[in-house]
Parts: structure tokens; C-alpha cells; sequence
């Protein structure tokens, strides 16, 4: 896509990414985008660069606007690869270009280039450049997303290159919100937004919750977020600021996720009746089978509801695999305001529902135990206690969310 004007002699020249499904991992169904931008002041400056196999594609951006030989300066907001593997083909094509980087930025860039002839200049949080016209500010956002991070704040324009913060993996041909929520829907986007909280940012609620009173408090006047994924917030970007608050003050759906595994199906069919108990006493219910989903959606919906139970069948003693990653990848998360449960099928000694038990209560979210176990195939009476523990944690979970309300 070519470039876009979003502010006067302010461009994005990134990359739409349609077909990664895979993004570290993370599973992406709606693809992304590397966004990027230029900004044609007396000193051409240009604000990020993308992944390296998408360098062909804003060179070409760039090179419609000016000649890529003209760049004075690059801002690196970030060094992860998604958006600074570029800078190799970048500085060719500008190898007199000043780089603008934090300290953490800069010796994490030398791992992956040799920047022995590139012009480096370490920038901190309060740092100014005056570009021209135009007067770029630095702000260090240390963890939002890597401890390199930081954000450029264009004062004449009130624009704000957020980098990772407030992004969304979505590729689409809609460049800012108001026109995606035209092509789409609002409510597309916002489950975009929880979907890369969730995976991306979900530990570090208390650093986003001080940042952005930090920013607040500073007077900034912030009339555009731009980030380096997905949609630039024009229309309404304290829409998204908000978004953020909340999910770091706990806000969550009324509703309770059941994420499971099964070998020959005895804890699949206990699924049922808890979920009909749940549903019974008027919450909102999901059934997430691990093996059918990618674990980065089991963890989008953990995160959008404020109850989960985690189902396992016991395998040698202990989770079956997907359980124990699932839970893995969970505890690397740090969630908070949740409230968790444990249900399981097993042969003889049982164990898997003790070790779901065991690593929740470490993660520190709320548990109701014991969780139900049956032994092989659940029976008619079995049925009724899944059915009577689904009705429990819907209850509790019921209590608990009114403490957010
Ligand atoms: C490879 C394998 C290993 C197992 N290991 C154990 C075990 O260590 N302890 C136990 O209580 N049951 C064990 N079981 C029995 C299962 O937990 C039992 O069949 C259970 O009903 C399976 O639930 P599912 O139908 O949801 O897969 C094992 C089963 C299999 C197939
Ligand atoms: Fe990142
Ligand atoms: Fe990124």
C-alpha cells in the first residue's frame, strides 16, 4: 500500500503483512502491519523502520515522497526484529543518517549489526530534536515492550509514535480507526486491542498504568497514536488510552472460559454439564478445546473473562502437554483479577487436577477448590457434580466481578 499523509509533511510508509499467521509464535489469523513514518522536514527524519523482509516495501514508500539518500535522521523506537531489521537496507541507502536510540536500544542494535560506522546518538526521556519545523520529544517506555522501548511525541502536530503500545495485529487497507471501524466494526477492533494486550502486554498493567499518568501529568496534548501495528488512532485515540486503563485496573467480561484437553474424551464430556451450570445461573460461557485453538487465542479469551476453568486428564501423574503449556505461557503473563478452577478425568492416581491447582495459586489469581475429578468416564452422578460445580463457579465468579463494577 502506498504511502499516507496523517499529519502535514507527516507519512506512514510501512508494510501491510497479510499473510503471517505466525508472529512469534503468537498466532496472527487477521495478519499485521509494520508501520512506519516519514516526516519531510528541513531534516528528513524518518520514525521506525519494519521487519527485514518487508524493507523493499517502504524503501519504495519512502523513495515516492523523497530520496531515501536525503534521510538525516532515524528514530529507533525499538530494536525488537519486527521493526528494526530494516535499518541494515535503511542505512545504505542513508549511511550518513544520524540513529536516535535509548541506551538499552543501542547495545541491543549492536548485537544484531555492525555499527561500528553508523552515527549513534543515545536519547533519554525529556531529550528534544528540532528537526525543522517540527520538534521531536523522547519518552522512555521501559517494558512497553522490551526494556529498549521508548515513544517520539511531534509537538507541533501533538502526534504520538507509540511503537508497540496501543497496537493491534490486523492487517487491513484501513490506515486509521475511523475508517476501520466503517470497513469493520468497532467491536472487531476492540477484540483486536484485548487480543494483543493479552498476549503482548498482559504483565506490565502497573507500568502502563504509570506511564500514561506520567504522560498525563507532563500536559502532553496528544490529538493522534500513532503505533507500529495496525491502526492509527485519529478520531478518538483517548478511546484506546482508555481501553488500556481499564484492562490494567482488571476490567473483564462476565463470563467463564473453560479451556481443556483430552486424550479419549472422559474430561471433554465433563465439559458439558459445567458448562450448563454455568449457563444456568446467567453467565456467559466458552469452550476452548487447547489442541483445536492456537494457545495465543485460549489466552485472548482467558483474558477477556473474568472466571477460567482449566481441564486436564492425568498423563503419567501428571498435565497432559497442552495443559502444561497453556499454563506456562499463562504464568509468564502474570495475570491479575481472574478467577481460576480445575476439573479433570484420570485412571488411578490421578494428579493433573493437583498440578493445575498448584500452578494457579502461584500465579496469585483467585482459585475455588477442589475443581471436580472424575475417574474414566464420568457417570450420571458424575455428571451432576460438573454440573453443580459449573453453578458454584459461576457464582463465585459472579461475586467476584461485582468487586469491578
Ligand atoms: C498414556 C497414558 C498415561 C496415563 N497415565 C495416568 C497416570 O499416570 N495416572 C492416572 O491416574 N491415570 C493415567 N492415565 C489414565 C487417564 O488419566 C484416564 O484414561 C482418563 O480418563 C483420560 O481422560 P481423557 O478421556 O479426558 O483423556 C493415563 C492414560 C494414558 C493414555
Ligand atoms: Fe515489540
Ligand atoms: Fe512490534
Amino acid at each position: 500500500m502506498k504511502a499516507v499523509q496523517i499529519k502535514p509533511d507527516i507519512y506512514w510508509v510501512g508494510a501491510i503483512d497479510w499473510a503471517i499467521r505466525d508472529f512469534h509464535g503468537y498466532v496472527t489469523p487477521n495478519g499485521t502491519t509494520y508501520n512506519n513514518y516519514l516526516i519531510l522536514d528541513e531534516q528528513v527524519t524518518l520514525l521506525d523502520t519494519v521487519k527485514r523482509d518487508f524493507s523493499e516495501v517502504t524503501i519504495a514508500n519512502i523513495k515516492n515522497l523523497v530520496d531515501p539518500s536525503r534521510i538525516r535522521n532515524i528514530v529507533i523506537n525499538h530494536i525488537e526484529n519486527d521493526h528494526a531489521t530494516g535499518i541494515g537496507d535503511i542505512m545504505h541507502l542513508a549511511p550518513d543518517a544520524s540513529i536516535y536510540i535509548t541506551d538499552m536500544g543501542k547495545k541491543g542494535l549492536e548485537r544484531f549489526f555492525d555499527t561500528s560506522k553508523w552515527d549513534i546518538r543515545v536519547v533519554k526521556t525529556g531529550d528534544t530534536l528540532s528537526i525543522g519545523k517540527k520538534t521531536l520529544f523522547f519518552l522512555e517506555t521501559p517494558m512497553i515492550h522490551w526494556p529498549d522501548s521508548m515513544m517520539t511525541y511531534v509537538k507541533e502536530d501533538k502526534l504520538l509514535v507509540s511503537q508497540d503500545g496501543f497496537g493491534q495485529h490486523y492487517a487491513s487497507a484501513a490506515r486509521f480507526d475511523d475508517e476501520f471501524i466503517t470497513c469493520y466494526s468497532a467491536a472487531e477492533l476492540e477484540d483486536s486491542v484485548r487480543d494483543y494486550y493479552a498476549n503482548i502486554l498482559m504483565p506490565f498493567g502497573t507500568l502502563i498504568k504509570n506511564k500514561i499518568a506520567e504522560i498525563q501529568k507532563s500536559g502532553l496534548e496528544i490529538d493522534m497514536i500513532a503505533p507500529d501495528h495496525g491502526i492509527i488512532w485519529r478520531k478518538d485515540p483517548s478511546k484506546i488510552v482508555n481501553m488500556y486503563l481499564d484492562m490494567a485496573n482488571g476490567k473483564a467480561d462476565l463470563r467463564v472460559v473453560i479451556i481443556y484437553d483430552t486424550m479419549w474424551h472422559s474430561t471433554e464430556e465433563m465439559t458439558v454439564p459445567i458448562m450448563q451450570g454455568i449457563k444456568d445461573e446467567g453467565v456467559d460461557v466458552k469452550v476452548i478445546k487447547l489442541r483445536a485453538n492456537p494457545i495465543s487465542y485460549a489466552v485472548k479469551e482467558f483474558w477477556k473473562a473474568r472466571g477460567c476453568i482449566i481441564g486436564s486428564p492425568t498423563l503419567n501423574n501428571t498435565l497432559f502437554p497442552t495443559v502444561a503449556a497453556f499454563l506456562s505461557y499463562l504464568k509468564g503473563l502474570r495475570p491479575k483479577n481472574r478467577m481460576a478452577a480445575a476439573f479433570g478425568s484420570y485412571g488411578w492416581g490421578g494428579g493433573a487436577v493437583k498440578d493445575i491447582y498448584e500452578e494457579i495459586r502461584k500465579m496469585g489469581i483467585e482459585t475455588v477448590e477442589p475443581g471436580v475429578q472424575v475417574v474414566y468416564k464420568p457417570s450420571g452422578e458424575d455428571r451432576k457434580k460438573c454440573y453443580e460445580f459449573g453453578r458454584e463457579f459461576a457464582n463465585r465468579v459472579k461475586a467476584y466481578h461485582a468487586k469491578f463494577e
